[in-house]
C-alpha cells in the first residue's frame, strides 16, 4: 500500500468501546491508516495515552478544564480544542477521509453533520444521529455525496446482506437483538433490576448508555429507526428478532424466500474494519466462526416485558419530531436510573410519558431537531421529579 492510499481518519468517541475497538483494528492494520484527529469527553488519561501512540494532529476533549490539563500531561506536540467546537474541528479536519462517528447520545450529532457537510465519508456507530434527524442528515449525505456506512453490527450485517440486490425484491428486514440480560426475567421482578445488573450484557462489552437500553430493548428500538432511514424501508418492513448467542447479526428476507444474513463471532471489530476498509475486507483479529456444536435460538420480542419496543415503533410512526424526543427522553430516563432516582421499569414510565405529551411537529432543520430534544429534556425531569417524590 502507498502513502497515496493511506486513509486519515478522525474518531470522535475515541475513548469509548467503540473509540478503543477502532484503534485496536488499526493497530491490526499497520499502513492503513493514519489517525488525523482525536475527540473524546473527559477521560484525559486514556486520551493522552492515545496521542503519544497515534500521533493525531488535532484532539478535543469535552472541557476547557480538561484540555488545560492534557496539555499538561502531553509529551509531544498536538493541537488541542474543547467542547462541541472542538468535535467539530476535529470531524472536518482537512487530512481525514473518514470520520468515525461513536460519540455518545445526541452530542454526537453536531459533529457527524459537520463532518458529512465538509465531504468526509462517515462510519457510523451514533445511532441517535439518524434517530434524532433521520431524513435531514440522509438529506445532506446525498447533497455532499458521501459514504455513510453503518457500525452497529445489526446494520452492517443488513448494508452487506443488501449487497448485489435489487431493492424490489426486498421483503423485510429482521433486526436481531440478544434480548439482554433480562430475557427471561419474570415481569413482577424487572422493577428490582440494579443498574449494576443491566450493565452485565451477556454477549456485549459495550458503554454504559447503550447496554441500558439493550437490558430494556430500546436499543433495537433505535435501531429500527436507523434502519428505516439508512435504508430507505416502511416502518412495516422491519421486524425485531431475538437471538441470544448474537451470530446471526441480522437478516434480510427477499421475494422467493430467501434469507440473506451476515454471521460471525459478536465482536464490534468485525464491523468497524468491514466500514473502514469498505469495499475491501481486511483482517481484524476476529476468530473465525467454529459450526461444531454452534446453536442458534430465535423468538419473538415479548412486548409486555420489553414495551420500550413499542415506543419507538411508536415514535416512528408519528414521525417528525417524536424520534428526536424519544431519544432525549430515552438519555434522561437512563441517566436517572442509573444515579439510582429512578427505578428499571421507571425508563418506560418516563419515556411513554414524555411521549404522550408530545404533539409531532414537522422538522425541517437541525434547530427544529435540538429545540425537540431540549423540550424532551425538560418534560423528562418533570416526570422523573413526579416519580421520585
Ligand atoms: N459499544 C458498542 O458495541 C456499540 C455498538 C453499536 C453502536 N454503538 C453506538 O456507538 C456510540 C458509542 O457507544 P460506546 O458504547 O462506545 O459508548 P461509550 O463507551 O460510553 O463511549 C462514548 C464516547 O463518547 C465520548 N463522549 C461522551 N460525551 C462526549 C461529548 N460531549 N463530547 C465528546 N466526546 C464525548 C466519551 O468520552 P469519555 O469516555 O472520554 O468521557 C467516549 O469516548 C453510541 O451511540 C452507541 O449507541 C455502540
Amino acid at each position: 500500500m502507498t502513502a497515496n492510499t493511506i486513509k486519515g481518519l478522525a474518531i470522535l468517541g475515541s475513548t469509548g468501546s467503540i473509540g478503543k475497538n477502532t484503534l485496536e483494528v488499526i493497530r491490526k492494520n499497520p499502513g492503513r491508516f493514519r489517525v488525523m484527529a482525536l475527540a473524546a469527553g473527559n477521560n484525559i488519561a486514556e486520551v493522552a495515552a492515545q496521542i503519544e501512540e497515534f500521533r493525531p494532529e488535532f484532539v478535543s476533549v469535552a472541557t476547557e478544564a480538561g484540555a488545560v490539563e492534557l496539555k499538561k500531561a502531553l509529551r509531544v506536540a498536538c493541537e488541542i480544542g474543547y467542547g462541541i467546537d472542538g468535535s467539530r474541528i476535529a470531524a472536518t479536519h482537512v487530512g481525514v477521509q473518514m470520520v468515525v462517528s461513536a460519540i455518545s447520545g445526541a452530542a454526537g450529532l453536531l459533529p457527524t453533520m459537520a463532518a458529512i457537510k465538509a465531504g468526509k465519508d462517515i462510519a457510523l456507530a451514533n445511532k441517535e444521529t439518524l434517530v434524532m434527524a433521520g431524513p435531514l442528515v440522509m438529506d445532506e449525505v446525498d447533497r455532499c455525496r458521501v459514504r455513510l456506512l453503518p457500525v452497529d453490527s445489526e446494520h452492517s450485517a443488513v448494508f452487506q446482506s443488501l449487497a448485489g440486490h435489487r431493492r424490489e425484491d426486498l421483503l423485510k428486514v429482521i433486526l436481531t437483538a440478544s434480548g439482554g440480560p433480562f430475557l427471561n426475567m419474570p415481569s413482577d421482578e424487572m422493577s428490582g433490576v440494579t443498574p449494576a445488573a443491566a450493565l452485565r450484557h451477556p454477549r456485549w462489552n459495550m458503554g454504559r448508555k447503550i447496554s441500558i437500553d439493550s437490558a430494556t430493548l430500546m436499543n433495537k428500538g433505535l435501531e429500527v429507526i436507523e434502519a428505516r432511514w439508512l435504508f430507505g424501508l416502511s416502518p412495516g418492513e422491519i421486524s425485531v428478532c431475538i437471538h441470544p448467542q448474537s451470530i446471526v447479526h441480522s437478516m434480510v428476507e427477499y421475494a422467493d424466500g430467501s434469507i440473506m444474513a451476515q454471521l460471525s463471532e459478536p465482536d464490534m471489530k468485525g464491523p468497524i474494519s468491514y466500514a473502514l476498509a469498505y469495499p475491501e475486507r481486511m483482517g481484524c483479529g476476529i476468530r473465525p466462526l467454529g459450526f461444531a456444536g454452534l446453536k442458534l435460538d430465535f423468538s419473538e420480542p415479548d412486548p409486555q416485558r420489553f414495551p420500550c419496543l413499542g415506543l419507538a415503533y411508536r415514535a416512528l410512526e408519528a414521525g417528525g419530531s417524536a424520534p428526536a424526543v424519544l431519544n432525549a427522553a430515552d438519555e434522561a430516563a437512563v441517566e436517572a436510573f442509573l444515579n439510582g432516582r429512578i427505578i428499571f421499569t421507571g425508563i418506560y414510565e418516563v419515556i411513554a410519558r414524555v411521549l404522550d405529551r408530545h404533539k409531532a411537529q414537522k422538522v425541517v432543520s437541525i434547530d427544529d431537531v435540538l429545540e425537540a430534544d431540549a423540550w424532551a429534556r425538560q418534560e423528562a425531569a418533570q416526570v422523573i421529579r413526579g416519580l421520585t417524590s
